[in-house]
């Protein structure tokens, strides 16, 4: 299954001037560009040459944004043993949740539920797995409307940053850390898109992972709707400085990893 890019370049530069608090005419005004001109981009018709002037303005990768408009990038397909992604549709999106396992004691672990855990229960079942916890990145409705039905149907406890509390969910700050045979799991506060985001990473499976729920996207973030000066620091100081290796897991879009997110998205590149 290939899960196209959530964002075209015109999301990102769209989610950029909300960012920065910029108009269609603030930017005609500072770049030169025609004010119609800017809203033709930002309403999705590409152009490269007033893509690569208003960039720098919004503070943004010119080359990975053009990269965007051609949508000549798409991150290389990550495949990891002992880890699941559900993509599920959501109104007229879709919306990812992730299962991870040890090979071992069968233990597993959830990151939000998405809009139907279904597939989640199946592959729990099918693979003779006890899920022991869910793990939610942030209480937006689409990352967790199935979790009454996945707590009830596995009796797994549930987590979420402390500074969204969630009923029956147990608190998690910046730090808190899990274990489940050779699973480690680690919390990072990673706010900005919501008021108390987190990011699990996960080391144990071949590779390390990073479940950032909306934090960042392949190519794009997930838009700094309660701070967007805390969501792009929050991702340049926790995410983007984990191993390059690191396979990060998103709660829409593909899978990526940070090699790729620091040469690919243009919120990031030129600012690391
Ligand atoms: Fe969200």
């Amino acid at each position: 299954m290939t899960i196209p890019l959530e964002d075209n370049f015109n999301d990102i530069i769209g989610k950029a001037m909300r960012g920065l608090k910029i108009s269609d005419s603030q930017v005609a005004e500072q770049t030169g560009i025609a004010a119609l001109e800017v809203k033709r981009l930002r309403e999705g018709e590409f152009n490269e040459v007033a893509a690569r002037k208003i960039a720098p303005l919004l503070h943004l990768g010119a080359d990975a944004l053009v990269e965007a408009g051609r949508k000549s990038w798409h991150p290389f397909p990550v495949e990891l043993e002992q880890l699941a992604l559900f993509n599920t549709p959501f109104d007229d999106v879709t919306v990812n949740s992730y299962l991870v396992w040890e090979a071992h004691s069968r233990e597993a672990v959830a990151f939000d539920t998405g809009s139907d855990c279904t597939g989640m229960l199946d592959l729990l079942k099918s693979k003779g797995l006890k899920l022991k916890a869910i793990f939610l990145t942030h209480t937006h409705g689409d990352h967790i409307f199935d979790l009454d039905r996945l707590m009830e149907e596995t009796g797994a406890m549930a987590y979420v940053g402390e500074l969204e509390p969630l009923d029956g969910a147990h608190p998690v700050v910046e730090g808190s850390r899990f274990r489940f045979g050779a699973l480690d799991i680690e919390a990072l506060l990673t706010w900005g898109h919501s008021p108390g985001g987190i990011t699990y990473v996960v080391n144990g499976l071949s590779l390390p992972v990073a479940i950032v729920g909306d934090s960042i996207f392949a190519g794009s973030i997930g838009g700094g709707t309660v701070s967007y000066e805390e969501a792009l620091k929050n991702n340049r100081e926790k995410i983007l400085t984990l191993n390059d290796s690191t396979v990060i897991c998103p709660g829409h879009g593909p899978m990526t990893t940070i090699a790729e997110e620091k040469l690919h998205n243009a919120f990031f590149t030129g600012h690391l």
